[in-house]
């Protein structure tokens, strides 16, 4: 099966097949996701939490993005990636916000770009888009603005706020956005949207009726030990395989159990008796 196109998400809509997403931050993570047949993935600036430990991703810097995006490109040469527009590199004007998305392309072959918000970056969408460049949209709870938003919190759940967020998500589909993220969101505000929609719908916390499904692998893989969100399904729990296995490597030097015979280097033929000469030389 070869790369996925913004066409055959499309399509994928159209037959109602489920799209699958993930984010990824590593060669290694982005390899293992390409291998288990994920169709889109997400270079997150969620990666300021994950990988960096940050409080929030206000601070990821377009330059961090890059390297990281740089490394799923080589980990997932087959697979539809799309690079996350950090905080502060589209907000400001359009002309940044076109030249920040075509770096995504240019210096780490990026196949799309994601950006926050609705209306209010209806401009930036539309001028990426006539620069050729296919985008996400991003609403519901966008990190990037919950300090506007109160904190991490659902969005959509009075029927004015899910007016408003339907209201983004047509201006976003008509500024020429490919696909739209919707984030923490009652079901059925995830599925009026689907449904009122061409494009497709990816979900994260906003029900079985998007089109596709998105979660922070760090969160379904259970390397973050952090608080976990009410939409997380963990698939996994790697935090206590990391630890169990860095505990036993721990005590297996303190006790001698490592590095056994089987993981050293032998000299060559004959060396060990000249270096014991050289040695007892080193005493007269
Ligand atoms: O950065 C990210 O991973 C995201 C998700 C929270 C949707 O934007």
């Amino acid at each position: 099966m070869g790369k996925k196109t913004v066409l055959d998400f499309l399509d994928m809509k159209t037959r109602r097949e489920k799209i699958t997403f993930l984010t990824a931050y590593d060669y290694p993570l982005a390899s293992f996701a390409e291998q288990a047949g994920v169709e889109m993935l997400l270079v997150g600036d969620s990666l300021g939490m994950v990988v960096y430990g940050l409080p929030g991703t206000i601070p990821v810097t377009m330059n961090e993005m890059i390297i990281h995006s740089r490394a799923v490109r080589r980990g997932a040469p087959g697979t539809f990636v799309i690079g996350d527009m950090p905080f502060m590199s589209y907000q400001s004007s359009v002309e940044k916000s076109v030249e920040n998305a075509g770096r995504f392309l240019k210096e780490a072959e990026m196949d799309a770009i994601k950006l926050e918000g609705g209306r209010r970056v209806e401009k930036q969408i539309k001028a990426i888009v006539e620069a050729g460049i296919p985008v996400m949209g991003h609403i519901g709870l966008t990190p990037q603005s919950s300090g506007q938003l109160g904190g991490f919190k659902a969005q959509g759940r009075t029927a004015e706020a899910a007016r408003e967020l339907m209201l983004d998500a047509i201006a976003i589909e008509e500024a020429g956005a490919f696909s739209i993220l919707l984030e923490a969101i009652p079901p059925e505000v995830g599925e009026a949207i689907t449904e009122r929609l061409s494009i497709p719908t990816l979900g994260i916390g906003a029900g079985i009726h998007c089109d596709g499904q998105l979660l922070i692998s760090g969160d379904m893989l259970g390397l973050v030990e952090a608080f976990t969100p009410r939409f997380v399904k963990k698939y996994a729990n790697l935090s206590d395989v990391i630890i169990k296995a860095i505990s036993k490597y721990v005590s297996d030097i303190k006790e001698l159990q490592f590095p056994e015979e089987k993981h050293t280097y032998r000299m060559k033929e004959g060396e060990a008796e000249k270096l014991g000469e050289f040695l007892r030389s080193l005493d007269k």
